[in-house]
């Protein structure tokens, strides 16, 4: 009896955190009848990939959302409105994200840049308003930014730029084949302030690997021009040794001491800008593919 005592008060004691996580934290549980339109939150007490859409409360339902939800999250709505990184090497980014026709959004057979880790889609935004006579392709793991991205594109009204959600190193090859297959050339790449891995335990999720150098090498136009860029230095010289190693590609800085000095596509991304702005560094290599 005693024992039985003892084991359903450690049970109790042991499962309340859960309970509390689960119910008390909870935006939902937060909400009273709301005058709010639409909250979205990204859970980080849970599924961090799931976002909870509070739609518009009527009637007897309107009401402010209580003080709580509103100190605690309206800060975190625009701040952490995506979460920051993901772990690429986790399960659920193993499964393919390519669906046929991946293509079709695209107005016209024009040749391809392909942006790869392209966030909210600045870059590749605006280098598609600049050039219409490329078609640019932004391919991005989180799905709410890919999300965000393509609603930026639609209000721009852009034909020439589409963007995918993917990890680039399962699903680069099959996005390759799909631009083969359309008869048009890829002609640059871009790999940009890829990694927020940069620390040297979590190397291995890194998106610049042997393979995907492999596949850019036989899917690139002839002198097609591969850029890269960063603001770790570590990070830059990483990726640009893994291109220095495919011998079919050449580094357009001859002496590996050197650097790009310029930005090659003219247009800063995001985290150039934001890098350059707090007056930091970046890091700059080209490549072209061998004749
Ligand atoms: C630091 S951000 C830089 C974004 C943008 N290129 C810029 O310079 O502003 C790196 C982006 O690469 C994405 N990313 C990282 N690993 C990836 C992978 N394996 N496949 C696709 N996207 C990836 C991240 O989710 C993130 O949005």
């Amino acid at each position: 009896m005693k024992t039985l005592s003892l084991f359903l008060t450690l049970t109790f004691l042991l499962s309340l955190p859960m309970f509390l996580s689960s119910y008390i934290l909870r935006p939902s549980t937060y909400l009273r009848r709301g005058n709010i339109q639409t909250l979205t939150l990204t859970m980080s007490l849970h599924d961090t990939r799931n976002e909870e859409t509070f739609e518009s409360y009527s009637g007897n339902e309107r009401e402010e959302v209580v003080d709580e939800v509103v100190k605690k999250k309206k800060k975190s709505v625009n701040t952490a409105r995506f979460r920051q990184h993901v772990n690429p090497l986790s399960s659920r980014y193993q499964i393919s994200q390519i669906h046929p026709n991946f293509l079709s959004p695209f107005a016209s057979p024009l040749p391809y840049h392909l942006d790869i880790g392209c966030a909210k889609g600045t870059f590749v935004l605006e280098m598609a308003e600049k050039n219409e006579a490329v078609n640019y392709l932004g391919l991005e793991i989180r799905k709410p930014v890919v999300e965000y991205a393509l609603d930026r594109r639609n209000r721009r009204n852009l034909s020439n730029c589409h963007f995918l959600e993917c990890n680039v190193n399962v699903d680069l090859l099959k996005i390759l084949k799909g631009i083969k297959k359309t008869s048009s050339a890829l002609r640059t790449v871009t790999i940009l302030f890829p990694d927020p891995h940069f620390k040297e335990k979590h190397k291995k999720r890194r998106v610049v690997l042997p393979q995907l150098v492999e596949e850019l090498a036989e899917y690139l136009e002839e002198e097609g021009i591969v850029y890269l860029a960063s603001d770790v230095k570590n990070v830059l010289d990483d990726m640009r040794a893994t291109f220095r190693d495919n011998n079919k590609f050449e580094d357009m800085t001859g002496n590996i001491q050197e650097y790009l000095e310029v930005n090659l596509m003219g247009v800063p991304t995001e985290r150039e800008r934001s890098v350059l702005k707090d007056g930091g560094g970046v890091w700059r290599a080209g490549f072209r593919l061998r004749k």
